[in-house]
């Protein structure tokens, strides 16, 4: 089926006010249970569905899944003024991070966005190259032949690590300690599996009251972090440019303890956990997928030697790129997108009003047959085939977008290209655990296992 059939199919419903078809016959208990017990069997019934939009009722609230890319691309990007983050967003995250990038609306997050995005600029983003194979390199070295490791929690102090260093400019180690139980008990509190996701943050669940401690604790240690800020002389201070001393210039006089949780918590989420779990997906596809992993061994000897990769020595590795693309493909961490509408809207040729939650999920696009042959293979060869340009837009968005698009992504891109290149110059990976994963829909798509494999000294 050409995209164009499928849009055809999905936008003409005979009748005007003509609702989407529902999942389920009963779809508030039918839902509810069954996103209780499987979300991602849950959404995968939805990929299974005929129609490109289809309902939903979790708890009381009424959604859709949005589940063809000229739609995707019409909310994100074409329709973008009319859809906000969204009612379900702000109740889960809101008290955590409402006042950061990833949620703010309107005047206020186009002030912020436009402060931050220098820290976000090509070259400024290339000057961290060493840091980030500096912190690759010592985790490589911290490790032995025939060691056997869990994967996420190394990723996880490698890309915290760089983004402290990086963008943030802390002392990450005592940040992390404090970070590290916060966002442990958020994980749990959001995963739609779990009680305390249903139910406010004053009820005391045992991860409730974890999340409250954790996030007191937090604030404490940022409270620190600012008072070393205000200790340094104005000229030290304006020779900063990292994320944390332009969030501090926005709001000089007023700084607002809260506010400042809310920003920085935003890009400790944002950017350190889904770049781990890229790169932990990502050596175990290459563990389990030992040609590819000789491909890109191959690459990397051919091109780099033994020296050090660089930024730009990263556009002459285009089977590592390949590599990422089906890495992000396969296991998008931001397995969704969420909106709302501001007004009634029309998509698909369907009536929505305001009060529905879309979901656009990733999850299911990137694993369209109709856009991809074998969808649930590992196969970085097929990006090498112009696949890009051949595919319709919006059919592959990992970093989301439109207006509100990842303001990480080069970042991110690069970190996660220097990470495996660097690590993989000297280690090849052995699988230990086997596909396939079992994944949790947390904040971001998590497993819910160890995932370990083997090293082996190159
Ligand atoms: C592989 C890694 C990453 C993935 C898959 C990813 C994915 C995404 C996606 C899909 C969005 C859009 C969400 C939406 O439209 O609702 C987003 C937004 C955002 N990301 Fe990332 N991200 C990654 C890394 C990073 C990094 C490294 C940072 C920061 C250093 C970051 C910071 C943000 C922020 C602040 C936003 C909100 C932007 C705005 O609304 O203006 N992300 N990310």
């Amino acid at each position: 089926m050409d995209s164009q059939q499928a849009i055809t199919e999905a936008s003409e419903p005979v009748t005007p006010g003509d609702r989407p078809p529902r999942l389920g016959r009963v779809p508030f208990l039918d839902n509810t249970v069954a996103m209780l017990r499987d979300p991602l069997g849950f959404y995968d019934r939805a990929g299974a569905h005929e129609s490109d939009i289809v309902g939903y009722n979790v708890a009381g609230t009424t959604g859709y899944f949005v589940c063809h890319p000229d739609l995707v691309e019409r909310v994100l990007v074409t329709d973008a003024d009319a859809y906000e983050k969204g009612q379900l967003l702000q109740d889960t995250l809101g008290q955590f991070i409402g006042e950061g990038l990833f949620l703010l609306e309107g005047e206020e997050w186009q002030r912020q966005r436009t402060a931050l995005q220098p820290a976000f600029y090509r070259e400024r983003i290339a000057t961290y190259g060493e840091t980030m194979t500096g912190f690759a390199d010592r985790t490589a070295a911290a490790w032995a032949d025939g060691q056997r490791i869990d994967v996420l929690p190394q990723m996880q102090s490698l890309t915290l690590n760089i983004l402290g260093k990086t963008l943030l400019d802390v002392d990450i180690e005592t940040t992390a300690a404090a970070l590290e139980p916060l966002l442990d008990a958020l994980r749990k509190r959001l995963d739609p599996r779990s009680l305390s996701a249903y139910v406010p943050l004053w009820v005391p669940t045992g991860t409730n009251r974890a999340v409250n401690r954790s996030l007191a604790a937090f604030q404490s240690t940022l409270d620190d972090v600012i008072a070393a800020r205000k200790r340094e002389d104005a000229s030290a201070r304006e020779a900063r440019d990292d994320v944390l001393s332009l969030l501090l210039s926005l709001d000089e006089e007023t700084v607002d303890r809260e506010r400042l949780s809310h920003q920085l918590l935003t890009f400790l989420v944002a950017g350190h956990d889904t770049t781990a779990l890229t790169l932990t997906y990502a050596w175990f596809l290459l563990a389990t997928n030992p040609e590819c992993q000789q491909r890109l061994h191959d690459e990397l000897d051919a091109t780099l030697g033994d020296s050090q990769p660089t930024p730009e020595d990263l556009f002459e590795l285009p089977y590592l790129d390949a590599v990422l693309n089906e890495v992000l493909r396969l296991y998008p961490p931001a397995f969704t997108v969420f909106r709302q509408p501001t007004e009634p809207v029309t998509l698909g040729g369907y009536e929505l009003s305001p009060d529905a939650q879309l979901t656009l999920p990733q999850w299911l696009v990137h694993r369209d047959e109709r856009w991809y042959d074998a969808p649930d293979a590992f196969r970085p060869k097929r990006w090498d085939d112009d696949l890009e340009a051949a595919l319709p837009d919006y059919a592959y968005y990992p970093f989301g977008g439109g207006p509100r698009h990842c303001i990480g992504m080069r970042f991110a891109r690069m970190e996660a290209k220097l990470a495996l290149a660097t690590i993989a110059q000297q280690y090849a990976v052995e699988a230990v655990t086997e596909p396939p994963l079992s994944l949790a829909m947390q904040i971001t798509l998590s497993p819910t296992e160890p995932i370990e494999v083997r090293l082996r000294e190159r």
